[in-house]
């Protein structure tokens, strides 16, 4: 095991599906896969290893936040073998355009996380989804009819900001939404030669003020996995 997953080398699959929100990845492996088997419980951050028409895939939370969910993604990478890690979370749109459920793929990511300043010094670095998946993601949702955006968005150390304007500068240099992990997710991968994703689906929205019913998450949710699990 590693210091926070309880898994033998081959318990995890080469693929992980990764929602913040440790029920959601029980929600997952209960809904979406065939045979599933929980692996991890430490911190009840819960990891399960399933099938999905025929393909072995694991669905691992990990936490709120580049500093818990780097902790899951290095682990999952140097210690399990992982070799592609996609996202699904959900994100507060930054755009008119973009509203509640809407589903967005994270094309770049920048960030008010400090993990790149010191490396790079006056330098600043991109982190970039993986083009081979980013591809694959429109194409399954353009040939099953599911609406997209895709680009940069603010992976946020802070999920309450003082100021309720912040997000303004952000919007106007195009930034779709906000959400807390896909900045590390990418630097870590490139880092180590393996392919990230994340999508996201809308729940609240900064412009409009307004927030899903946890009903809408629910059925948002399943399309962004059932785009993740195909594109594996
Ligand atoms: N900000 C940051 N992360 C989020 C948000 C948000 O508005 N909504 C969902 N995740």
């Amino acid at each position: 095991m590693s210091l926070h997953i309880d898994a033998n080398k081959n318990d995890i699959a080469d693929a992980v599906l990764l929602p913040g929100d440790p029920l959601r990845a029980k929600w997952i492996a209960e809904t979406f896969l065939e045979n599933a088997v929980c692996y991890n419980k430490v911190r009840g951050m819960f990891g399960y290893t399933g099938n999905y028409k025929d393909k072995r895939v694991s669905v691992q939370g990990s936490g709120m936040g580049i500093p818990s969910a780097l902790i899951y993604y290095h682990e999952l990478i140097k210690e399990y073998g992982v070799k592609t890690l996609i996202r699904v979370g959900t994100a507060g749109s930054y755009q008119k355009h973009i509203g509640l459920k809407d589903i967005v793929f994270a094309m770049s990511a920048s960030t008010t996380s400090g993990i790149n300043k010191k490396q790079f010094g006056f330098g600043s670095y991109a982190p970039t989804a993986d083009f081979d998946l980013l591809i694959k993601a429109a194409e399954y949702a353009t040939k099953n009819n599911i609406a997209f955006n895709a680009g940069n968005v603010l992976s946020s150390d802070q999920f309450y900001s003082e100021d309720p304007d912040a997000y303004k500068k952000w919007a106007k240099s195009g930034v779709l939404c906000a959400e807390m992990e896909a900045a590390g997710l990418y630097t870590i991968a490139s880092k180590n030669n393996v392919q990230a994703l994340a999508i996201l689906t809308i729940s609240d929205s900064l412009v409009s003020n307004t927030a899903c019913s946890a009903e809408e998450r629910e059925n948002t949710f399943t399309k962004m996995v059932e785009i993740a699990l195909n594109i594996i």
